[in-house]
């Protein structure tokens, strides 16, 4: 049995309530027994079945779930520093993706490097996000695009799953945009998905999540629809990449799919965001990827006032969103998307848990749930998104043991 004591104020985010409800608790204590949280209270309130337990002293900070990132695409072959720099010039990021660069230039890259090569970065990369405060990561394929690339990259997760004590949470992204082998063969690409690699990535159980990207530049409203149906069909839950540059029908089509999450929404119609809202559809922010292509930022503010759940995650990618610091992208959630700092809290822990299946473990402080949770070094949650620090991390906890 262990206990943190000495916490200044404790969030605890749990589900009930709206986007804005932490649940907040002043000089709290946490108890947990086997990595499981078993009391959470005032201090004063300890019962004293609980008076042996270890004592963590959290010198007067605040603690909060461990943070949790609903939409990375964690494993990936090279970088893309050149195009940071075009960008800043004027060039935009289709232009680029046309002239060569963008996606398929990280694909190009991820096919060259071995499974063991991929593995060591991501797991480099892995502990540094925890650093931030994460402690569950989704990660999608999606740079591989071939049968044996795309299972390359989910074996990477599988392996970061079973090597660290954070969740990870694999998603396949074979629907990330048209290989170049298949540029003029669209259908062809598609079988391939539909036929093939869905059906072994499901019976290799090496994803619990089919995600897309429905743009111009990649895949139609249609086609996407065929491709997450089959998914569906091997129980690979649907996800979406929607409305990143232009309103394309992507929320609507989520709603109609009963997907679990639309993310990106740049670009979201109010229609479509009504759907979404009936449906229950979680919109995920990633205010990253705007920051680093010069786009619009989504305007959560609309979102929750439409009735829309929305979760605030990374993107982290070589291409859009070159940058894993998730209190970096709740920050931003804040001051361009309008979300309050409670808010992008509660976005980016139990509504984020809740959009990769992880609600029965991760996203709050409360009896049952993991024990996740991170210490840092500020009065409340509205002074850390205010002060903006590079890190006021100070340490944290996954499943009741100090990880950093
Ligand atoms: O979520 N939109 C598509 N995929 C990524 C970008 C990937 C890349 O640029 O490499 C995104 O922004
Ligand atoms: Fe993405």
């Amino acid at each position: 049995m262990h206990v943190l004591k000495n916490i200044s104020i404790l969030y605890t985010c749990c589900y009930d309530g709206g986007q804005g409800d932490l649940y907040s608790i002043n000089d709290a204590a946490v108890v947990w027994h086997e990595g499981v949280i078993k009391w959470t209270g005032k201090e004063l309130d300890l019962p004293a079945e609980f008076n042996s337990a270890e004592v963590y002293d959290a010198n007067g900070a605040m603690v909060i779930p461990g943070l949790v990132d609903c939409h990375t695409h964690l494993c990936f072959g090279g970088w893309r520093p050149d195009e940071f720099e075009m960008r800043i010039r004027g060039e935009s990021y289709l232009n680029i993706a046309k002239a060569g660069g963008g996606i398929l230039s990280t694909v190009k890259k991820t096919r060259e490097a071995s499974v063991e090569k991929l593995y060591e970065k991501s797991a480099g990369l892995l502990q540094k996000i925890i650093r931030q405060g994460i402690t569950s990561v989704e990660c999608k394929s999606g740079y591989g695009l071939t049968l044996k690339d795309e299972i390359k990259l989910l074996k990477v997760y599988k392996l970061l799953q079973e090597n660290f004590s954070v969740n990870v949470v694999s998603t396949f992204l074979g629907a990330h945009t048209i290989p170049p082998e298949y540029l003029n063969n669209r259908e062809g690409y598609i079988r391939v998905l539909i036929d093939e690699i869905i059906p072994l990535v499901a019976e290799e159980k090496l994803a619990v999540f089919c995600d897309i990207f429905v743009e111009e530049s990649a895949f139609s409203v249609d086609e996407a629809r065929r491709i997450l149906e089959a998914g569906k069909k091997y129980g690979l839950k649907p996800k979406l990449h929607a409305d990143q540059l232009s309103d394309g029908g992507g929320a609507e089509l989520a709603a109609e799919l009963d997907a679990v999450s639309a993310d990106h929404l740049e670009h979201v119609s109010e229609k479509g965001l009504q759907k979404m809202a009936e449906k229950g559809v979680i919109g995920v922010t990633l205010p990253l990827a705007s920051l680093y292509t010069q786009q619009p930022y989504t305007n959560c503010r609309q979102m929750v006032d439409a009735g829309v759940k929305v979760a605030v995650a990374t993107d982290f990618n070589p291409g859009s969103a070159p940058c894993y610091h998730l209190p970096l992208a709740m920050m931003l959630a804040c001051n361009h998307g309008r979300l309050t700092p409670s808010e992008a809290l509660k976005g980016a822990t139990n509504y984020a848990a809740k959009a990769i299946g992880l609600e029965k473990k991760a996203g709050s402080i409360e009896a049952g749930k993991q024990a996740d949770f991170v210490l840092i070094d500020t009065a409340d949650v509205n002074f850390w998104m205010y002060h903006f620090g590079g890190s006021s991390v100070r340490g944290v906890f996954v499943k009741g043991k100090q990880i950093h």
